[in-house]
């Protein structure tokens, strides 16, 4: 087997709703390489630390959740969606809730939670390749990645895109309550001590507002197979 040091590494980092999610799964499944979706490892610990009443400014007490975790990938026979199971519960639907977003975004500040996801994120790196997905991917847990993308959209893209997503789900919300969200997360995402959300040296800049799915996916391709 290869040394998982020589297995290539794709970091795809932004911020939320610059289409990172999708983008990430499509290139992943184009180059036949693994998925890593960092985003919902934070959002496991926020979720599984609310579920057992603790307060998420219990710095010691989220930290002992996240170092104790257990979750499990399931992949669905039909093709669909990835399954996330949390310390045994299947948690996909309340992973991709707001609560959940915000959950994670206040549990992401604290160091030593991070520290606890370091080994447990290095480990999906086996060949053929992994496509990982997150903030902080090319800049601290996959520094030496051989191909680094930050993708971006304008705020308000980004709040309509989720506005859709969101009513389609048939879940009330108004476009100007999650822009207010969207741009409160940014700005704690992007100025936190440890691990800010910030493109990589040499990572290569992908504007996508407005831009369609498939031309995103092309361009993201072509930076790993030109
Ligand atoms: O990508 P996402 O929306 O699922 O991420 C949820 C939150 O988790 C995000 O607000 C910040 C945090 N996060 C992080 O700090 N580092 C990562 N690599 C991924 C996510």
């Amino acid at each position: 087997m290869a040394h998982p040091a020589v297995v290539p590494v794709l970091t795809i980092d932004g911020p939320s709703g610059s289409g990172k999610g999708t983008i990430s799964r499509l290139v992943a499944e184009k180059l036949g390489w693994r998925l890593l979706d960092s985003g919902a490892l934070y959002r496991a610990i926020g979720y599984a630390a609310g579920a057992e009443g603790i307060d998420l400014s219990d710095v010691d007490a989220v930290t002992r959740c996240a170092q104790t975790i257990r979750i499990r990938f399931v992949a669905s026979h039909d093709g669909g969606e990835t399954h996330v199971i949390v310390n045994g519960h299947d948690a996909t639907d309340e992973l991709r809730t707001e609560t959940a977003g915000a959950a994670a975004s206040a549990i992401a500040v604290i160091p030593s939670v991070r520290q606890a996801l370091v080994d447990l994120q290095l480990s999906f790196r086996k060949a053929p390749g992994l496509v990982a997905d997150g903030r902080d991917m090319g800049t601290v847990i996959f520094p030496d990645a051989a191909h680094k993308v930050f993708l971006t959209a304008s705020a308000s893209e980004r709040a309509k895109r989720r506005y859709k997503q969101l009513k389609d789900k048939g879940l009330s919300v108004t476009l100007a309550g999650l822009l207010r969200e969207i741009e409160a997360r940014d700005e704690r995402d992007a100025s936190r001590a440890v691990a800010p959300l910030k493109p990589a040296e040499g990572a290569v800049l992908v504007d996508t507002t407005g831009m369609p799915i498939d031309e995103v996916v092309a361009k993201v391709f072509a930076v790993v197979r030109p």
